[in-house]
């Protein structure tokens, strides 16, 4: 079982970052846990701040042995149509996490965080749970795989 774990923009800095919204763990603690609670995934890691070498890195998916992905887009989650476009060409299971609940922070004042134009070209989302929310992501793709093998 391959997944590749997608960090989008400005997720290289947490653990510095606004540490109360998004948690204190760096994208390299996270991408440890990720390892140790999933041992029989074979995980790959990407981070990038750059909009282009995310589609890239998508793109690279198509006819690959991957079995799904699960991205957190930072911010481009908000505009980003080239990742959506990227995302709706794969016909293996993307899903999308944050660790912050962005519908209840775009209730508080950010509204432009009440949009994803990438959550309707995925197989679901998960938002709020800080860093379990990459945990629930890889869970509903091995389930999703788990069906898709039983049918
Ligand atoms: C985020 C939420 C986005 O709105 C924000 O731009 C991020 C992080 C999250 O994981 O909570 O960079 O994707």
């Amino acid at each position: 079982m391959k997944i590749l774990i997608i960090h989008g923009a400005n997720l290289g800095i947490l653990g510095k970052r606004e540490p109360e919204i998004y948690g204190t763990l760096t994208l390299d603690e996270i991408n440890g846990i990720l390892m140790s609670e999933f041992p029989n995934v074979e995980f790959e890691f990407f981070n990038s701040n750059f909009e282009g070498e995310i589609v890239n890195k998508l793109n690279s998916l198509i006819d690959s042995d991957f079995d799904g992905v699960v991205i957190n887009p930072g911010a481009f989650t908000h505009y980003s149509y080239a990742i959506r476009d990227a995302i709706s060409a794969l016909k293996i299971p993307v899903v999308e996490v944050h660790l912050s609940n962005i519908y209840a922070r775009a209730q508080s004042g950010e509204t432009f965080r009440q949009i994803s134009v990438i959550a309707p070209v995925c197989k679901g989302y998960i938002a709020g749970f800080g860093h379990l929310s990459y945990i629930l992501g890889v869970e509903a793709i091995l389930k999703l795989i788990e069906k898709q093998k039983a049918k």
